[in-house]
């Protein structure tokens, strides 16, 4: 299984991701650059991307994580936090825009 990152540069960075990971794990695990300032309890706002495709096979945000998602720049209606993401078979193929 297989998600796409939308790298800031524009640049598209297709990795592997397994059952149960989160969106925020993956990107570490591929030395993409989120910042997940504290280490992925959903609070710092640092991991936000956006989600361009299967917005609604993600569960919806925790009230925490749309408390977080109100203080982050560029927010927009497909805003994310990439460690609230947990991916399973129905995401692959998802694509996730660093912001
Ligand atoms: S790592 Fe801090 S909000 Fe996701």
């Amino acid at each position: 299984m297989e998600i796409i990152f939308i790298l800031r540069n524009g640049e598209e960075k297709k990795v592997s991701f397994k059952e149960g990971q989160t969106v925020l794990g993956v990107a570490e695990e591929n030395d993409i650059n989120l910042h997940g300032n504290c280490e992925g309890f959903g609070v710092c706002g640092g991991c936000h991307v956006q989600i361009e495709n299967l917005f609604d096979k993600i569960p919806e945000a925790s009230s925490l994580e749309e408390d977080t998602l109100e203080k982050v720049s560029n927010l927009n209606m497909n805003s994310r936090l990439a460690c609230q993401i947990i991916l399973n078979a129905s995401l692959n193929g998802l694509r996730v825009k660093l912001v």
